[in-house]
């Protein structure tokens, strides 16, 4: 297999870091050009500092992390620190990063990558809300048919929300960048709630990654046991759903998804269903498909994977 370059666009969150982790643990695979913060979960401060935490656990310290944008393209920032805690990496201790940020901007990293490397080679991975990918598309309208595709955890439709009933968390924050990123042409690969809901860290499973002993495995099992205690609670599931890393397993594994081909608009206008995902699943639109909607996840494969990458670290 060619390595597949990937910039990883994200707002850590444990779930990210765990995504992190898995793409860490396969540099055969995966050649990770940078990691870019977006505010999302937390305040770009901490995603920022968040990611180099995760470089400097995994001894990925040579990584380029970008700082982007600090707040949504045209609405108030909303976080979520009922799920993750205040500094969005609850439930370990870990030492304040040493490793800086870069002085450039992610913004201009992704343009500026996307024009550098040959079209077609670069695929991006969004995590989080996606305010830096559609201020880079606006900025430079010819990088999006550069990318060889955007694979993001983002939306639901058959689960409903999990911010709100209509919507989901990375799409509700910044829906007008969603609106953009989908109308932009760009193929598009979506993990929405209807997959992610299906990877849920029960004890076996976290109990397998507990079994590594290594300290990236230790810490992902302390995240992992915060992460999930708001999620237990909500849905009364043996364990939360880990969203990030399906987009990483993806990349490595597409065999253990299974979705189709749809149109996906991204409800703007509308005080109550904002940041829904509106997914013509049934081709009933007459509108062209934009996105490959991931539906079905091999659980026990996807979390088999993560565990043997993990272990890699
Ligand atoms: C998404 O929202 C965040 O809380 C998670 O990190 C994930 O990206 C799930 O809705
Ligand atoms: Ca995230």
């Amino acid at each position: 297999m060619e390595r597949r370059k990937i910039i990883i666009d994200t707002d850590p969150g444990q779930d990210d870091a765990a995504a992190i982790m898995l793409a860490f643990g396969s540099p055969d695979e995966l050649e990770v050009l940078g990691l870019c913060a977006v505010a999302g979960n937390v305040p770009l401060s901490f995603t920022s500092r968040n990611l180099r935490i995760v470089c400097e656990l995994c001894g990925r310290s040579d990584t380029k992390v970008y700082e982007g944008a600090l707040k949504p393209l045209n609405r108030p920032q909303v976080t979520a620190e009922h799920v993750h805690g205040r500094t969005g990496l609850d439930g370990a201790e870990l030492p304040e990063p040493t490793m800086a940020a870069q002085a450039q901007n992610a913004i201009d990293f992704i343009i500026e990558t996307l024009r550098r490397e040959p079209a077609g080679t670069v695929t991006l991975c969004t995590l989080g809300p996606l305010t830096n990918i559609a201020t880079a598309f606006a900025r430079a309208p010819d990088i999006a048919g550069r990318a060889k595709e955007l694979v993001m955890m983002g939306g639901g439709f058959f689960e409903g929300g999990n911010i709100t009933p209509a919507a989901e968390f990375n799409i509700y924050v910044d829906p007008d960048a969603a609106k953009a990123v989908f109308a932009s042409g760009i193929p598009i690969v979506m993990m929405p709630l209807d997959v992610t809901h299906q990877l849920l860290t029960t004890k076996a499973r976290v109990a397998k990654i507990a079994a590594i002993g290594t300290r990236p495995a230790q810490v992902l099992v302390e995240w992992l046991a915060f992460f999930e205690r708001f999620d237990i609670e909500k849905y009364g599931s043996d364990g939360g759903p880990l969203h990030d890393p399906s987009v990483i397993a993806y990349l490595l594994k597409p065999e253990l998804f299974s979705g189709r081909d749809c149109n996906v608009e991204i409800e703007t206008g509308s005080e109550l269903t904002v940041g829904m995902t509106v997914v013509d699943w049934w081709r009933v639109s007459g509108r062209q498909p934009n996105a490959k909607v991931m539906r079905h996840v091999d659980a026990d494969g996807f979390f088999d994977l993560l565990t043997e990458r993990v272990a890699r670290l």
